[in-house]
């Protein structure tokens, strides 16, 4: 910790699934669906008829680029009543040394709610510790919770509840893939996971799953990985935070765990496909998974607006 004296307080902030109440999570998700429901039929700039953040300004920060999560969260701000500044981070003080406290506490000053997407989870959580107001994490390099609340969603509304199904994670161990071993604790389902070794989850969200009952199995054949999978899931090869020198030798690690129709005939025949996008077609999918009739990407996509809606009425308590 840097930059002064953490206050003690008792803030709603989202910064990970894992620290999220199981009860909260499912009342975010019921909540969720219930104004998407509301919102049948509308045109999306309308606004929904509660108006719960009027009065409310929200930061989005970004030192990452975004494309769902920056337009999802300024939608969802503004169709609930309320007013969104969208900041990048190189244009703010916090990229040429203001400290992350100081930078907390000023904003707390200005706004009601902060959404941050960054790089070192420690930006995340000093944010945390020292703003006044709730602050949800919309990606660090190690997880991105308001993403996988989507796909909690998204996988319910097609299928009925997540609890007791078996999740195929393909490909890299990354951020996205760390949510779903959280919300695999909290939901209740288990997750095989399939790729090279050098990017196996960490242990430690491994272990988290595991220490909460869910069945977590590492399996180096894709194919048999997926056999009996009730959801198919994979991520880009190279993450934003990755190096760009170490592309190639990651595309040859993770070409085998390419999700194709091959693989997905391994599957349950009813299993879905997801991926959280920007997707690489051609890398770790193929068009005919993307664009097949098992896939709800742009499902996901949509209910990003829908989740996170709930998540910041849930941080707001309204
Ligand atoms: N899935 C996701 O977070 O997309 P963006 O990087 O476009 O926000
Ligand atoms: N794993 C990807 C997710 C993008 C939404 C990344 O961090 O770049």
């Amino acid at each position: 910790m840097t930059g002064g004296t953490q206050r003690d307080k008792t803030v709603n902030h989202f910064l990970d699934i894992h620290k999220t109440d199981p009860a909260d999570l499912r009342a975010m998700i019921d909540h969720a669906r219930a104004m998407k429901g509301a919102r049948h039929g509308r045109k999306h700039g309308t606004p929904d008829d509660d108006q719960p953040l009027a009065g409310h300004m929200v930061a989005l920060i970004f030192e990452k680029p975004s494309t769902r999560t920056r337009v999802s969260f300024d939608v969802g701000v503004r169709q609930m009543g309320g007013e969104t500044m969208v900041i990048s981070g190189a244009d703010m003080q916090l990229g040429h040394g203001e400290t992350i406290a100081d930078t907390a506490r000023v904003l707390s000053r200005y706004v009601d709610l902060i959404m941050i997407r960054t790089f070192d989870e420690s930006v995340l959580a000093e944010m945390a510790d020292y703003a006044d107001v709730p602050v949800i994490n919309g990606l660090t390099d190690r997880t991105h919770p308001c993403q996988i609340m989507a796909d909690v969603m998204t996988y319910e509304e097609h299928r009925g509840p997540m609890a007791g199904k078996k999740v195929v994670w393909s490909g890299d161990g990354n951020n996205v893939c760390a949510s779903f071993l959280h919300a695999a604790a909290q939901f209740g389902f288990d997750l095989t996971f399939t790729g090279p070794p050098q990017l196996d989850p960490e242990e430690e969200f491994v272990g988290l799953a595991r220490k909460a009952g869910s069945e977590v199995r590492i399996e180096r054949d894709p194919a048999k990985a997926v056999a009996d999978a009730d959801l198919v899931v994979t991520d880009t090869w190279v993450s934003m935070h990755d190096s760009q020198s170490a592309k190639e030798r990651r595309h040859n690690m993770l070409r085998p765990y390419q999700v194709n129709d091959a693989l997905m005939a391994h599957a349950k025949p009813d299993a879905l496909f997801m991926h959280c996008l920007p997707a690489h077609r051609g890398e770790e999918v193929t068009s005919q998974v993307m664009d097949g009739p098992q896939s709800v990407v742009f499902d996901e996509a949509e209910n990003r607006l829908h989740a996170q809606k709930a998540i910041m009425r849930w941080c707001l308590g309204l």
